[in-house]
């Protein structure tokens, strides 16, 4: 994956940081190296990972009637788009989109979407934009004279806490004329953690593979072996929190620096924060936009949500 060099210097940045505050932690757009995405598209066709299976359900069925709220000639701007498969199925329905916007922070993941959406349709403009959507972007022209829509599918706004979800819906409200946002669901705590710390490895071998990029960048030593990944369910802030567990008191070199572990110790790298569809409301309220219908999958797990102005 290529990164633009202010990108990857901020990366690098919170990362050190991270490791060298107390608790340890590290930022979860560092997983998504050219290992971690090959490991998480396998996370998506897991047994317990229900996620995608229930999103692509909410899409299939209903993308015809998503379509018909968010109207003719709109602009689609997916940000964090990945390959762009999810926006196929919506553009699919859309009538007479005006055109789509791919943000992605990855120049190798925004070709694979580019490719994708000129083959599936290509008749449509596409207006990839390479930039980190956490920081400020400027839509393309095209936008004003259009009608922005975001589509935020794959709960990737659980991954962001709760201030920053905010901030990130109400950037969104000032330049768009909708939004149409994919969030898990809150539900019992098994089914949770089971998600998040599957039968056969895949996830802890994704949370790993952190140390192993750690070690690749930073000329770090991790003994990847030497952590233990953990799913935890936090009831009171209502997130899935990931975990990498030193299984003994360590001492580990990172950038020049010496990195004590106790024994128990550890790094927290990521959240997913499960949201009830009131808990959503509020949020979406919050930021400026009215909640003006919502779809679920058929096991009634997870939500996609259709905001306006
Ligand atoms: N947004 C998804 C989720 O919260 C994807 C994701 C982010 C994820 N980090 C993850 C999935 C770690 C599995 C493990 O589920």
């Amino acid at each position: 994956m290529t990164l633009p060099a202010a990108t990857a210097e901020r990366l690098r940045g919170a990362v050190l940081e991270g490791l060298l505050g107390t608790p340890k932690r590290l930022p979860s757009a560092y997983l998504y190296d050219t290992a971690g995405s090959a490991l998480f598209e396998s996370i998506c066709e897991l047994p317990e990972y229900y996620l995608t299976r229930a999103e692509t359900e909410i899409l299939q069925r209903h993308a015809p009637d998503m379509a018909r709220r968010i109207g003719a000639g709109a602009l689609l701007v997916e940000p964090g788009c990945g390959s762009g498969e999810k926006a196929c199925m919506l553009l699919q329905h859309l009538r007479e989109p005006v055109g789509f916007v791919p943000i992605e922070i990855s120049t190798s993941a925004l070709e694979g979407a580019r490719r994708l959406l000129r083959e599936r349709f290509p008749a449509l403009p596409v207006h990839a934009l390479q930039a980190d959507f956490t920081a400020s972007f400027t839509l393309p022209e095209v936008a004003a004279a259009s009608r922005p829509v975001f589509f935020f599918p794959g709960s990737t706004l659980g991954n962001f806490d709760p201030a920053n979800a905010l901030s990130l819906l109400r950037r969104w409200r000032a330049m768009g004329s909708g939004a149409l946002v994919g969030v898990d669901l809150r539900k019992d705590p098994d089914t949770l953690v089971a998600a998040y710390d599957d039968a056969r490895g895949v996830t802890a071998a994704f949370n790993l593979n952190l140390l192993e990029r750690i070690n690749r960048e930073f000329g770090a030593d991790f003994d990847p072996g030497s952590f233990a990944h953990e799913a935890i369910w936090n009831a009171t802030e209502s997130r899935i929190e990931m975990h990498l567990r030193s299984r003994h008191a360590q001492t580990v070199r990172v950038d020049g620096q010496r990195l004590e572990f106790r024994a128990g110790e550890t790094i927290h790298t990521e959240n997913s924060y499960k949201y009830t569809v009131q808990g959503f409301a509020d949020l979406a309220r919050h930021a400026g936009w009215t909640l003006s219908g919502h779809w679920t999958d058929s096991g009634g797990r997870f939500a996609e949500y259709f905001l306006e102005p």
